[in-house]
């Protein structure tokens, strides 16, 4: 957890305005500025901050906040990660209280494994770019393949010694512990105990978080020969599980949101050549077949997946059947080839930038199609073989979980595989049905596993209180009404204005228009309401004695709490409980009001949701006069609030 006070130190320095427009080209307007919204494609820009508050608030989707909330929102950050990147950004230390023993050790060594790595990458980098060795070698394979300045800068491409301990003589040296340099791979231990360097003569290429921390690398050798593996990658660690992990999502983050849509590739050379020639929003699995969790990565940022593949036909069609996972997650998947013995990088290396986006404009074609026109080739004149295709291509459809999308690829696909639509819809509706079948088999095993579970003693003997569900606050200020009512409730009027009436009966009157929600106050206040009507006054004794549990336990509670002014509003007002018999006028207008301004306040709220979801432009404009009146009534009340509390 980061400290309350470094919070604050954060909050103090951050400009709202800087901050978001490092992602969204902002132009002043009067005293705010707008900009068009990164959450939304629009042409007319409806997203608008606003330094003096400090928040933004974008009319295209609703989403508003501070500039945490921005960080939240835009680059997926949990709050901690979200006001890191503040506090980095602002040159801020990042105090951090101490969390149970458990997970701060364990924070601690997943810290410890990222500095080293960081310091590996840096280590690596300058040996590239300094020494005679990383130069001659390392340096100048990369720029052979065409990488500039830049982009080995960017990525922090680096060279690992020929040698056995460069790296690790250097970083135990300079005081890194052994059980880091070994969990992350960096270093190897021998039998005899001693370390040794695990990417000796490799080119490297430093794995980022999303966050843009370095948790991993990639060496690959530059030897020809093929006994030698010819990339050695970081082993499985507290930092890097290679699942859940994009090569290049952090340089490529941005511009996938923009584009709305991610280029995947296959290789780190494919990434970095792609990313050169001004694609910016390309990812690659590194090698490994896509995972759930790299799919859910990218779908953060879009729901639009291109697959660049190399032309290896035999691996094309190997991956198919992976890619029905990408359906299930929702996202649309295209495909682009490249022509034989190409694959992105060769291609944009050899061809240029312009060929290459042309390339793929002309030959992206949606995966479900595609995969329908890959298998029917092989169909020929044979019926089982096409019955398989049928189903092949059916089942992949089964996945989208979005059912007018899947009727669509359905007609589609009816046209392609020369097959009436309908026995597509009613194989598709089998599938549909199967699997829902086993997903309730699967939830009957689960609610099956919670019966065996032995029952809590004695939990359903005691019966159950249960309080309304009501806001917290709103219910706070109801049961503020019952304790004047109790207490002040047969007291005269003493100030001016009025006379000769009693403070409950007033109070009963004033909130005439007030529904309240907490349902013992409800019934509080109308048995209240009625006995005045019948020109009693009712006293604590009476609510005491009634017959209600419910009633009688608030009226205890009021009347035991009397004094207990924390959290509401007295205080906020400086208000100390001598004050409240003093004044009685603020005690008494300031509870009605603030009750009052409490449901108005939810009115706003509500109307604010209706807005949101009207779509006639004729609705809106009611809900919005209606929310300008309803607004005006709250800064009355507000006013009046104000006034009424000054002695
Ligand atoms: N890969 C790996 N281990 C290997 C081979 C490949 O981890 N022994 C992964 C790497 O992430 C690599 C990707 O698979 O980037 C694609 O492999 P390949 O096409 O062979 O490598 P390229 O990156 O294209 O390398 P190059 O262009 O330099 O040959
Ligand atoms: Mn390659």
């Amino acid at each position: 957890m980061i400290q309350k006070s470094t919070i604050d130190r954060i909050m103090e320095a951050t400009d709202i305005v800087e901050v978001i427009g490092e992602f969204v080209q902002l132009k002043k307007r009067g005293a705010n500025y707008v900009g068009l919204s990164p959450f939304a494609n629009e042409r007319t820009p409806s997203f608008t901050v606003s330094p003096a508050k400090g928040i933004f608030k974008d009319f295209s989707t609703g989403k508003g906040g501070s500039a945490v909330t921005f960080l939240m929102e835009l680059e997926k950050f949990s709050y901690p990660e979200a006001l890191k990147w503040l506090a980095k950004k602002y040159g801020i230390e990042v105090e951090e209280t101490v969390e149970a023993p458990e997970n701060r050790e364990e924070e601690l060594r997943r810290e410890s494994l990222m500095i080293v790595s960081a310091f590996a990458a840096k280590f690596f980098h300058e040996t590239m770019l300094e020494t005679e060795e990383g130069q001659s070698i390392g340096l100048s394979y990369f720029k052979e393949r065409g990488f500039t300045a830049e982009t080995i800068k960017k990525f922090e491409l680096g060279y690992s010694p020929d040698q056995w301990e460069a790296f690790t003589g250097k970083a135990l040296r300079e005081g890194y512990k052994e059980p880091f340099l070994v969990e992350s791979g960096l270093s190897v231990k021998r039998d005899n105990g001693a370390l040794y360097d695990r990417y000796r003569g490799r080119v490297m290429f430093p794995i980022h978080s999303f966050t843009g921390r370095v948790i991993g690398f990639g060496g690959r050798t530059l030897k020809k020969d093929k006994n030698v593996a010819k990339y050695v990658n970081s082993p499985e660690s507290e930092i890097y599980h290679k699942s859940n992990v994009l090569y290049g999502l952090y340089f490529a983050k941005k511009a996938i949101r923009e584009q709305d849509n991610c280029y995947l590739v296959e290789g780190y050379a494919d990434v970095l050549s792609v990313h050169q020639a001004g694609v910016e929003n390309v990812v690659a699995s590194s090698g490994t077949s896509l995972t759930t969790e790299q799919i859910k990565l990218i779908a953060r940022f879009t729901k639009n997946i291109t697959i660049l593949y190399d032309g290896d036909a035999a691996g094309i069609k190997a991956s198919l059947r992976g890619l029905d996972m990408i359906l299930e997650e929702g996202l649309n998947v295209k495909v682009v080839l490249f022509p034989d013995g190409h694959d992105p990088d060769s291609f944009v290396q050899s061809k240029g930038s312009s060929a290459f986006k042309k390339h793929i404009e002309e030959n992206k074609k949606d995966f479900i199609l595609y995969k329908t026109q890959i298998l029917l080739k092989e169909v020929a004149n044979d019926p089982i073989k096409k019955a398989d295709v049928i189903r092949e291509v059916v089942e992949s459809i089964a996945k989208i979980p979005d059912s007018i999308k899947a009727s669509v690829f359905i007609k589609e696909c009816s046209g392609l595989l020369q097959i009436d639509e309908r026995a597509l819809l009613s194989e598709l509706n089998k599938m549909r049905a199967a699997k829902a079948k086993k997903e309730e088999q699967q939830r009957q095993q689960q609610n099956n596993r919670f019966a065996e579970m032995p029952d809590e003693p004695h939990f359903f003997d005691e019966p159950v209180e249960l309080e309304p569900p009501v806001a917290k606050d709103d219910a706070f200020q109801e049961k503020e009404i019952v304790r004047l009512l109790l207490h002040y409730g047969g007291r005269m009027i003493d100030w001016d204005g009025i006379a000769n009436t009693y403070i409950g009966p007033f109070i009963i009157a004033e909130l005439s228009d007030v529904a309240f929600e907490h349902q013992v106050c409800k019934q509080i206040t109308e048995i209240y309401r009625r006995e005045v009507e019948n020109g009693v006054l009712p006293d604590d004794n009476y609510f005491i004695h009634h017959k209600d549990k419910g009633i009688v336990d608030l009226t205890i509670n009021m009347l035991a709490s009397k004094y207990s002014l924390s959290e509401n509003w007295y205080e906020m007002h400086r208000i100390t409980v001598n004050d409240e018999q003093v004044n009685m006028k603020a005690t008494i207008l300031g509870a009605i009001f603030h009750l009052k301004k409490h449901k108005v306040g939810k009115m706003l709220e509500d109307l604010r949701s209706q807005l949101q979801k009207a779509d006639s432009e004729a609705d809106q404009e009611i809900l919005l006069n209606q929310y300008m009146r309803m607004k005006k009534v709250e800064k009355s009340i507000s006013d009046f609030l104000g006034s009424v509390i000054i002695k």
